[in-house]
């Protein structure tokens, strides 16, 4: 049976673990060449060996997506090995705990570095080689606390998702004209090393399944569907759309 993702390149941020981890799986389990980026080789490298042994094809680009120049001179590297980047998935995420008043600046900047900046540069980098391939599908990993309700203790957080989902809808707007449509995926709590704090916290996990319809927390496969969807032909005329992923904790 044809794969869906056949020989398409798909650069991925990231990519060492967690939900970037699921989604390079299942985009090299569909035919793709993975790119698969994060900042450092510990995961990254054991993922993309992973993804080999298993019969993909995927290869390890180490950057920080937080810096301009990397970002730029990743997609050239992955330009020079691949040809092409059909897909881009800016899945790569930092979170610092803190009240709002305690915040320091480095954690300040360094969230938006990283889940904003990160994501406009390569969207820049990756929207140019698109242009000039004849098109392309972007998806932002952007998160619930980027919707409506916030979150506590996560002020620098919260600011870069819903940057990012304003990041999703104008470049939407602005690179439809090139064959490029631009999605980005809110989940709610997902089982990661992101969340293991909080899922040891008895209170805390109370909280959060009460207010979840579903009653559980998410899995990194729970997102992917949605993520694979977005960049498949079957979702062709959906552009510029943030949707959750989270068992019903936020309808909106
Ligand atoms: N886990 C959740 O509950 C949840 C919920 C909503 C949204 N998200 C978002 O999903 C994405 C993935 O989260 P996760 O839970 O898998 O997190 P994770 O911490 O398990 O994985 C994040 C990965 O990003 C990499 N990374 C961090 N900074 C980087 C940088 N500067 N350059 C390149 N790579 C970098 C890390 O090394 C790591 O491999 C994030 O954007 C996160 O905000 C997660």
């Amino acid at each position: 049976m044809a794969k869906l993702f056949q020989n398409q390149v798909v650069l991925i941020t990231g990519a060492g673990r967690g939900i970037g981890k699921a989604i390079a799986l299942a985009f090299a389990r569909e035919g793709a060449i993975v790119a698969a980026n994060d900042i450092t080789p510990v995961n990254l490298t054991p993922a993309v060996a992973e993804i080999q042994s298993r019969g993909g094809r995927a290869q390890a680009y180490i950057f920080d997506v937080a810096k301009r120049i990397p970002c730029f001179s990743m997609v050239e590297q992955v330009l020079n090995d691949w040809g092409q980047i059909d897909i881009l998935i800016n899945n790569a995420g930092v979170e610092p705990h803190a009240p709002l008043l305690d915040l320091d600046e480095w954690d300040w900047q360094r969230t938006l570095d990283v889940n904003l900046s990160g994501a406009f540069y390569l969207t820049q980098a990756c929207g140019r080689a698109m242009r000039h391939q004849g098109g392309g599908c972007m998806v932002n990993i952007a998160s619930i606390a980027g919707r409506a309700f916030g979150l506590r203790n996560r002020s620098a957080y919260v600011a870069s998702k819903m940057g990012l989902i304003g990041l999703t809808r104008a470049a939407a707007l602005e690179l439809a004209p090139y064959q490029i449509r631009v999605n980005a995926v809110c989940p709610g709590v997902i089982e990661t090393e992101m969340t293991a704090a909080l899922r040891q916290d008895e209170t805390m996990m109370e909280s959060w399944l009460s207010s979840i319809p579903q009653r559980r927390l998410g899995k990194p496969e729970d997102v992917v569907g949605l993520v694979l969807f977005l960049c498949s032909p079957a979702a062709a005329y959906i552009n510029g759309q943030a949707i959750n992923v989270d068992g019903g904790k936020v309808m909106c």
